[in-house]
């Protein structure tokens, strides 16, 4: 059983130049969705784990726009560990993946690009809640 299959890294555009490299994100060209939000997290204190939660609906593009750091993912079935690194480099991470992001290096920005507005509500913020949403077996259309 591999993770889910829509989980992937993104290649984004990089324009080099010797004055400093650029790289831009355009909604729904480079990343699967319309941004609707932008957040960052930085000054992370040495061993410190953000995340630790799941979204029913919200899809993301986590990058490290400086420094590095790991996330891990878990789909309810498996896990993996994801070390971003570079700046033009996304981890594309669609509904129902539980996330925690650990690692970071001294001076670290993790940037996320996200489809939908802050809402508390579209959260799992328990593990139990989560796996519970993701392992209901599907019924087959009329099936009961
Ligand atoms: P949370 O998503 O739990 O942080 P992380 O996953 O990065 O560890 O959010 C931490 C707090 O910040 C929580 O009280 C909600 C608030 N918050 C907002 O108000 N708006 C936002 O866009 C985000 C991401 C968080």
């Amino acid at each position: 059983m591999t993770l889910k299959a829509d989980i992937r890294t993104i290649k984004l555009p990089k324009i080099q130049d010797p004055r400093g490299n650029l790289t831009f994100i355009e909604g729904g060209q480079h990343i699967p969705f319309d941004i609707q939000r932008v957040y960052y997290l930085y000054d992370v204190p040495a061993g410190e784990m953000r995340g630790g939660h799941a979204h029913k609906e919200l899809q993301q593009l986590v990058i490290a726009a400086s420094g590095s750091f790991d996330v891990i993912l878990d789909d309810g079935y498996k896990q993996q560990r994801y070390t971003l690194n570079r700046p033009n480099i996304g981890l594309f991470i669609p509904r129902l993946v539980w996330r925690e992001l650990e690692n970071f290096s001294s001076g670290s920005v993790c940037l996320v690009m996200a489809s939908l507005r802050y809402d508390e509500g579209d959260y799992y913020r328990d593990y139990q809640d989560f796996k519970q949403a993701v392992q209901i077996p599907q019924s087959a259309p009329g099936e009961r």
